[in-house]
This record gives C-alpha cells, sequence and structure tokens, in this order.
C-alpha cells in the first residue's frame, strides 16, 4: 500500500475541520479512504511525504491557492442537464405564468459545472418570450466555474437535454472540438456566473424570483443548513420560490417559506388588504 494512502488521525481531524469552516461540508469520520483518495496527488505533486506536512503548507501564507485546490477537491460536484426534470416542468407550468411581464431573475446557487444554469437558460428562453430574464450562478469552486464560463460540454453529458432544446440552443463542435457541444451565446450571455460561499449572504441586495439550491444541502449539519437558508431568503423577494433537491428538505429548521410540494417553497408575499377604509 503507498504511503500516501494513509492519514494519521490529526491529520485528518485537521483537513475534515477546514473543509467544515470554511465550506460548511461535514466529511464523515469514516472517509479517510475518500480524503487520501482525492488529495495524494496532490501530496505527490508538490513533494510532501504525508499529510501533516501538507496541510501545515496549505494553512502557511504560501499555501493560499492550495487552501481552494483542496477544498475543491473534497467537494462534489456532480451535475447534468435537466437533473430532477420535474423542478423544470415546475418552472416552465407553474412559476414562468405567474411571473406576468415583470424581467425574472433566477439564482442558480451551488450551480457546479453549469449545466443546471444552462438547462434554466433554456426553459426561460423557450418560455418566456419576450419577458426579459438573465440568471445569476454561483459555486464556492472557482475550478468548476471556470469550466461552466465556457458553456461546452463533452457530446455525451447531453442525454437529457430534450431534442428541440438540443437543436435550437446547443451546436456540435467540429475539428478540434469534434465530440463537444457548445450552448449557443444568446443563452451564454444571459449568465454571470460569480464565485460565492453560501455561508455567507449576498453583499448586494438583488432579489431574485426563483433560487435554486440543489444537492448541496445534503453536505451540511444543520446548523450550517439553517445558516445557508436564511442568507438565501435575503436574497429572495417576497412571493418568489424556493427549489432544493428532491432528496433534500427543510424539515427541523427555523423557515418562513410554505411548502408548495416536497422540495419546492415559496416566500410568503405581504397580504395586501383589499378592504376600503370606511368613513365614520
Ligand atoms: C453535487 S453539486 C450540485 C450541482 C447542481 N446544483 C445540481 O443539482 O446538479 C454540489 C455543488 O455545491 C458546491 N458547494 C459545496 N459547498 C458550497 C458552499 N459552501 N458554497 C457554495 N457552493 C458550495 C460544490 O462546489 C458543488 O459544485
Amino acid at each position: 500500500m503507498s504511503l500516501l494512502s494513509n492519514i494519521s488521525p490529526f491529520a485528518f481531524h485537521k483537513i475534515r475541520d477546514h473543509v467544515y469552516r470554511t465550506a460548511g461540508i461535514v466529511i464523515g469520520a469514516d472517509k479517510t479512504a475518500m480524503v487520501t483518495g482525492r488529495l495524494w496527488r496532490r501530496l505527490e505533486l508538490l513533494g510532501h511525504r504525508d499529510y501533516e506536512t501538507y496541510f501545515a503548507y496549505v494553512c502557511s501564507s504560501a499555501g493560499a491557492q492550495e487552501r481552494n485546490t483542496m477544498v475543491d477537491l473534497l467537494t462534489t460536484n456532480e451535475t447534468y442537464f435537466f437533473r430532477e426534470p420535474a423542478h423544470f416542468h415546475f418552472l416552465r407550468d407553474d412559476i414562468i405564468p405567474q411571473q406576468g411581464a415583470n424581467k425574472m431573475r433566477v439564482w442558480c446557487a451551488a450551480s457546479s459545472t453549469g449545466e443546471e444554469p444552462h438547462s434554466i437558460a433554456m426553459v426561460l428562453a423557450e418560455t418566456l418570450g419576450k419577458c426579459d430574464w438573465d440568471i445569476l450562478a454561483t459555486d464556492i469552486s472557482s475550478k468548476v466555474l471556470e469550466h461552466a464560463r465556457t458553456g461546452v460540454y463533452r457530446a455525451e453529458r447531453i442525454n437529457h437535454i430534450p431534442a428541440d432544446y438540443l437543436k435550437k440552443y446547443c451546436r456540435r463542435g467540429i475539428g478540434d472540438y469534434e465530440g463537444m457541444l457548445a450552448v449557443v451565446p444568446s443563452l451564454r450571455s444571459r449568465i454571470s456566473f460569480e464565485q460565492h460561499n453560501l455561508l455567507h449572504a449576498r453583499e448586494n441586495n438583488a432579489q431574485f424570483d426563483v433560487i435554486f439550491l440543489r444537492n448541496v444541502l445534503i453536505y451540511f449539519d444543520n446548523e450550517t443548513k439553517q445558516k445557508v437558508i436564511d442568507n438565501m431568503l435575503q436574497s429572495l423577494r417576497p412571493g418568489g420560490w424556493l427549489i432544493l433537491g428532491h432528496c433534500e428538505s427543510l424539515q427541523g429548521l427555523d423557515v418562513g417559506v410554505k411548502t408548495i410540494k416536497p422540495s419546492i417553497y415559496r416566500k410568503p408575499a405581504p397580504v395586501t388588504s383589499t378592504l376600503k377604509r370606511v368613513a365614520v
């Protein structure tokens, strides 16, 4: 067995603790193989003989870049186009018809390599007609965002894109890009990708009509979930929608939203009285 597949309990504890404090992600006590499996190449590349010296480097001022790389490697970025399609049907059939003529703003938080915001963009472009829209897509990982901004994917990743969307909103690569697919510029220009850590509230006061926050809460404990949801709700307009992954819920959290369906929530709109004041 390679030396780099062994990690001391001390180094394992330090790495787990760092990832929890910076990204909120809970790494289980039984995940030593996952941690060494994802990090050993970094140790080899940087010439560290064990995880303690690697972690000391990560914490040093020279290790600022490696801190990001380590967290990137320990997060799970799995995603694909039109994952959990019922949410895209709900967006098309329930949310968009209630939007009226107002510009629609969607925040796709934890967007990974961009398949999710590009799927949302296809639905908005197809359904909103002349109504204006844009999407903010964020993730903690600069590496996945770099990929997302290119809008280019391996062709085998496109299985779940409906055929008519594929024809309209994607282009197959030729030459050097053979076997690749690119999302059309008219959709990509509507999406801004930004690095953002869900543990923090967004600093500007932008309000979104819909927030997709899917398949990331599962990595957090309840305390972190509460903090993240409180942060997100500050950016959701009254009457706006919050969409989680199918296996996630807000159960056990103190949140002022209404459950519309499992995994779909709505922030209450202010009550407007229809009663007229009667002169006495
Ligand atoms: C499993 S992917 C989910 C991608 C997409 N939302 C989906 O449902 O297909 C989880 C993403 O959450 C991001 N993430 C994890 N912790 C985060 C945090 N504290 N702030 C922002 N993004 C985070 C990871 O970098 C990863 O890209």
